[in-house]
């Protein structure tokens, strides 16, 4: 699969173990930064993550910050990307079987290396279900980013 991998400092040591084991996978990634573990903003990397699956130059993006919070709050500005954070396996694989999220984010002062791994696994093995209830309610939030979409 072909996923974009994105973070600010307080991921980046995250990040990397996570670009070598899903290189290791087979996996194709895209890196968006950051590279070093100087302090940067998580919007401008959560932006880069979030376009890129909205443009469809990556099935599904992966954003690490420190908590995950400020990951998702920024990738979800983004129209199109749909970012969970999911620190546990039932949401990760849930998520994207009824909500259809195709951004992770993840903290990495919150949950250690091997969960990391486990929970990426899980996400990228799920599919959106496509169920009529899960459908109609995707339909509902993709017409709520349409109603309150702001021209850039
Ligand atoms: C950076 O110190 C930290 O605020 C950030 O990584 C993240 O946790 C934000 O949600």
């Amino acid at each position: 699969m072909r996923i974009v991998l994105g973070c600010d400092h307080g991921g980046f040591d995250l990040k990397r173990t996570l670009h070598h084991y899903l290189e290791q996978k087979g996996h194709s990634v895209i890196n968006v930064g950051c590279d070093t573990a100087d302090a940067v903003d998580y919007p401008d990397f959560a932006e880069k993550v979030a376009l890129a699956v909205s443009r469809g130059e990556a099935e599904r993006g992966i954003m690490l910050c420190g908590s995950g919070v400020g990951a998702s709050v920024a990738a979800n500005k983004v129209p199109g990307a749909r970012a969970g954070l999911c620190h546990d396996t039932f949401s990760a694989h849930q998520g994207v079987e009824d909500d259809d999220v195709n951004v992770l984010c993840l903290g990495a002062r919150v949950i250690g290396p091997n969960l990391a791994i486990e929970i990426v696994e899980t996400w990228l093995r799920a599919r959106f279900t496509k169920a009529e209830r899960h459908q109609r309610r995707l339909d509902k939030v993709l017409a709520l980013e349409k109603k309150y979409k702001v021209a850039p």
